[in-house]
Formats: C-alpha cells, sequence, structure tokens
C-alpha cells in the first residue's frame, strides 16, 4: 500500500513515542529522510509525497530497529562531528558534541603533534588531522575493534596518510606535544540510570570505568614513566607537555587533583555548552 510521508511519519512517531523515546518526531523524520534517500527539509515541506513500497519497507525496519532503543546513529551508520561524517557501529562510542571542546583546543594551542587517546571510531584524531594539515597525530585504542572501525574512517576520508593508528594505550617512544584524551568516565553505580540507547547498545568498555569513573584516568596518570617520556620526548622544553582530559559531571575537581598528583602545576577546567565541567587541562 502506498501512503504519504504524514501517515507514515504520524504512525512511527506514536509508536516510537509509546516506546518511551525522548524525541519520537525528530528521530521519526531523521529515518524518514534516510529511508527515502530524500532532504528531511524537503519532507517536511511536502507531507503529501507518496512513499512507494521499498522506502516504506526500509523505513519500517528502521523504525523497528529504534523501538529496540537502538541509536538512530547505528541505525543510520554514521554521525556527524565538527565538519566530518564518522561511519559508527556498535564496535564504537557514538561521538557527543561536547567533544569537540578537545578539537577545539587543539585549534588553540597550534600543536606539532597530538596523541588521540581512545580514540574510538577516530573523531578527534581525524577531525584534528583535518583542520590542523600541519601537526601529526596518532590516535591509539585499546580496543582492535574500534581500530579498525577508525581506520576505516581515515581511509573514507582521505586522511589515512595524516594518522597513524596504535593499538594500546599511552605509547612510550612517540612524540607529541598535546594528549587530548576521551577516555571511559561512568561510574559503575550510573550503570542502570543511564538510556538504554547508551547502555544496551554502545560499547560498554568505551564507557564504565570502576566505582566512581575515573579508573581509566587514575591508570593513565599512574603510569609517569610512559607519561613523561611520551612527553616532548624530542624536545629541549617540558613547557609543551599538556594533557586535555573530557569528564563527565561532578569529576572536574578530582581529576584536576589526580592531574596535581602526577605532577601538572597548571589545572583549567572548561565547561561545555550545557555549563557542565567538561575538560580539564593539565599544564606542567
Ligand atoms: C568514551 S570512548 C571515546 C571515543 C572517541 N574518542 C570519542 O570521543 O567519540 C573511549 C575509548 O577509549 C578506549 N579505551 C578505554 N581505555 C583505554 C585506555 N586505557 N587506553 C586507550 N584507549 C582506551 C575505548 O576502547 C573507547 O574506544
Amino acid at each position: 500500500m502506498v501512503s504519504s510521508t504524514r501517515q507514515a511519519l504520524d504512525a512511527a512517531v506514536d509508536a516510537l513515542r509509546a516506546a518511551g523515546i525522548s524525541d519520537p518526531r525528530f528521530d521519526a523524520e531523521l529515518l524518514l529522510a534516510e529511508a527515502t534517500g530524500l532532504d528531511r527539509a524537503y519532507l517536511a515541506a511536502h507531507p503529501e509525497v507518496e512513499i512507494l513500497p521499498p522506502a516504506a519497507r526500509r523505513f519500517g525496519e528502521m523504525v523497528r530497529r529504534r523501538l529496540r532503543r537502538e541509536p538512530v546513529a547505528y541505525i543510520t551508520g554514521r554521525k556527524g562531528f565538527r565538519h566530518l561524517e564518522l561511519a559508527v557501529d556498535p564496535r564504537v562510542l557514538i561521538p557527543r558534541p561536547e567533544t569537540e571542546l578537545l578539537v577545539e583546543l587543539a585549534l588553540e594551542l597550534q600543536p606539532a603533534g597530538v596523541l588521540d587517546l581512545g580514540t574510538g571510531s577516530g573523531a578527534i584524531a581525524l577531525a584534528v588531522a583535518a583542520e590542523l594539515p600541519d601537526c601529526a597525530v596518532i590516535a591509539a585504542d585499546t580496543s582492535a575493534a574500534a581500530l579498525e572501525v577508525a581506520r576505516a574512517n581515515a581511509e573514507r576520508l582521505g586522511l589515512a596518510e595524516r594518522v597513524r593508528f596504535l593499538e594500546g594505550s599511552l605509547p612510550p617512544d612517540e612524540d607529541f606535544d598535546l594528549i587530548l584524551a576521551n577516555l571511559p568516565y561512568v561510574a559503575e553505580a550510573d550503570w542502570s540510570s543511564l538510556q538504554p540507547e547508551v547502555r544496551e547498545w554502545e560499547p560498554r568498555e568505551a564507557l564504565l570505568a570502576g566505582p566512581d569513573g575515573l579508573d581509566a584516568i587514575r591508570g593513565l596518570l599512574s603510569d609517569r614513566v610512559r607519561l613523561l617520556s611520551s612527553y616532548g620526548r624530542k624536545k629541549a622544553k617540558s613547557a609543551d607537555r599538556i594533557i586535555a582530559l573530557e569528564v563527565g559531571e561532578g569529576q572536574a575537581a578530582p581529576v584536576g587533583e589526580i592531574l596535581a598528583e602526577a605532577g601538572f602545576g597548571e589545572i583549567e577546567v572548561r565547561a561545555d555548552l550545557a555549563g557542565i565541567e567538561r575538560v580539564v587541562i593539565g599544564r606542567p
């Protein structure tokens, strides 16, 4: 049966709302645009347009996936981050807008070399590579599966020559003057209160970090030998050694303390657009 855009959308919105999806119309519009190959604005302006059966079937399948609380980005297979469109799937965290603060910091500092620690889809590393053409970029992740996604994104975006990918954590023998790290920071106690989209679909190892959510950050900063040998190894001045960590709500103060204990003399905290203290920067 052929139905109009409006009929298809209204039915999907009702079903998504009943399933507890927080912004059902927005999601339904995105999925309909994906299923029909038509622009969202065009669909909104032409609610009478007929949806042909193949597109209607695709839309129905996408809505069924969304009803199981699969995130829209995994259904469409992509997510925008700065100027890039990244392929994403459940092997990687879906990049969040607040993580763009780390990229903005790199633009501000104009480092010679950046390490993106915990690269996931490659979001930070690839954005830095695209926006700072003279910066040497390394992307590391302990998850081999995530690195596959990041490497494929680099290839597709024509940035594969610009980023070196390493499996593991802090690399001991590399030169970079800025570490940007969005490591896992969810506390175990907060796990059950996360949205099903996060808890049931995104990789656990990209999110969870012990009882207070700080295990991954503590682990990184306790590795003093690597931390110090990594920083400016081939540089004469230690003044270039900067680390910036994304953190969760309420974690900026304890992370600042951990950075101070690790020997960083100057600590700065930056808030995201929601006013949440989101990035902690440590300078020597
Ligand atoms: C919160 S996700 C961030 C992904 C990506 N940077 C982003 O912002 O969208 C954390 C990533 O760090 C990786 N990871 C966890 N512990 C790590 C560690 N100690 N060293 C390197 N990567 C780690 C996870 O596999 C995951 O891909």
